[in-house]
């Protein structure tokens, strides 16, 4: 529920600000205030009669209104809200607020606001892949902005792909997760996640197969309970969730003083495939293929991050999780794997290819700690996400 909330919506000049009336609806049926800001485009979508009517308060549309400058100056209207929500979120204020312009009440807001802001893109395919676009969100990402959608679809301007703004629906329910504080409020975690990859030359390089979407699941789960999350990654094919810290890194060695950088911390989820072995002497120039000459290559131990990170005699996190893939004798691997690693949980999945869980959307795990052995069913990674993070949440509050 979000009563005693209030959130400053943010309407862009889109087709997608028509979705904004139901959006209104539903904040307040969940127990939201909704102050509505419409930029001048905005007006040209949707009305500021429906938007006023609809949220039960006084519309704001123009920087240089004084009567509002005098009842709530435009610093005072970007503080009062528990979260600024910007939908729909147009290529237009995208830019302008991944470059700091406040050329009018919506950015001026936007510029000084203290508070979470949350975007819904809605714009043409084209326009949402574009790299001046991806670049912004990049940016906006960084600076800490949650973006929830674009979802993909038919589009009203007739093409397919990503761009149609998220449904009210998923806008509000990202709404709660952002506001409504979780068991998990406070704790830190750090989730290492992905493959690392040990350079052999600037061009090659060994890795373990990791798509990263377990570590991410987890993540995105963890922050959905109100932890603050450190997301360590590799070079994964999925992308990190939002509302999370992320530190990406290549090697495992970036990977565990990125590690050791976020502690302290009170639990640390250790989702990475590493790379048991670099290369010694990687070459810094790309290795020329000689016929009949193969290059020999020789490799060092990795640090073991888990192991490490287990057995700190000063500030080891109070819950040390970790992952075992296993192809055989799963659960005899995984027990031993936890004793000889000394880290409190291990999640044991059995990853050999006829499973199918390695790259798939499916994770089927054991979880062993102290308390013995738990099998759990078969679910999507999402749903273990979700229920190790409530584990996590049972051990830290
Ligand atoms: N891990 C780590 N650092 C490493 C290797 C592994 O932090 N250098 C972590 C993984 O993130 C995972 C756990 O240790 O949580 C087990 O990883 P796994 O690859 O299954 O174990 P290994 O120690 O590599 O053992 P083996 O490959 O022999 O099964």
């Amino acid at each position: 529920m979000l009563s005693g909330k209030r959130v400053l919506l943010i309407i862009g000049g889109g087709i997608a600000a028509y979705k904004c009336l139901d959006l209104i609806r539903r904040l307040k049926e969940r127990g939201a205030a909704v102050t509505p800001v419409m930029t001048r485009a905005a007006g040209e979508f949707v009305t500021a009669l429906s938007v006023s009517a609809l949220a039960g308060e006084k519309v704001y549309s123009d920087l240089f209104d004084l009567t509002d400058e005098a009842e709530m100056g435009h610093i005072q209207l970007s503080r009062v809200a528990d979260l600024v929500l910007v939908a729909p979120a147009t290529a237009d204020l995208m830019a302008k607020m991944a470059t700091g312009q406040a050329g009018d009440l919506a950015t001026t807001l936007l510029l000084a606001t203290d508070t979470p802001v949350m975007i819904a893109p809605a714009m043409n395919v084209r326009m949402w892949d574009h790299p001046a676009t991806q670049r912004n969100l990049g940016v906006l990402r960084q600076d800490g902005v949650t973006v929830v959608g674009p979802n993909e679809g038919d589009m009203a301007c007739g093409e397919f792909g990503p761009g149609r703004m998220a449904e009210p629906l998923e806008i509000v329910a990202a709404v709660d997760a952002l506001l409504t504080v979780g068991p998990l409020a406070g704790k830190r975690i750090v989730v290492t996640s992905g493959p690392t990859h040990e350079p052999i030359d600037p061009v090659r390089y060994i890795a373990n197969r990791s798509s990263g979407a377990q570590g991410t699941a987890i993540a995105a789960a963890l922050q959905a309970l109100g932890a603050e999350v450190v997301f360590v990654t590799g070079p994964a094919e999925v992308s990190p969730p939002d509302g999370v810290e992320v530190v990406p890194v290549e090697t495992a060695v970036q990977m565990r003083d990125a590690v050791r950088a976020a502690l302290p911390a009170d639990a640390a989820v250790f989702a990475a495939a590493v790379a048991d072995w670099r290369v010694v002497g990687a070459s810094d120039s790309k290795i020329k293929k000689i016929a009949g000459a193969l290059p020999t290559l020789s490799f060092e131990e990795n640090p073991d991050i888990l192991a490490e990170i287990s057995q700190m005699s000063d500030g080891r996190p109070g819950l040390v999780v970790g992952f075992a893939a296993e192809t055989d004798d799963v659960i005899a691997n995984a027990t031993a794997k936890r004793a000889r690693k000394h880290c409190d949980w291990i999640v044991a999945n059995d990853v050999s290819p006829a499973t199918g869980i390695m790259g798939g959307d499916e994770n089927a795990v054991t979880l062993i700690s102290d308390a013995g052995v738990e099998d759990w069913p078969r679910m999507g990674k999402d749903a273990v996400a979700q229920q190790l993070a409530a584990r996590i949440a049972d051990r830290l509050v």
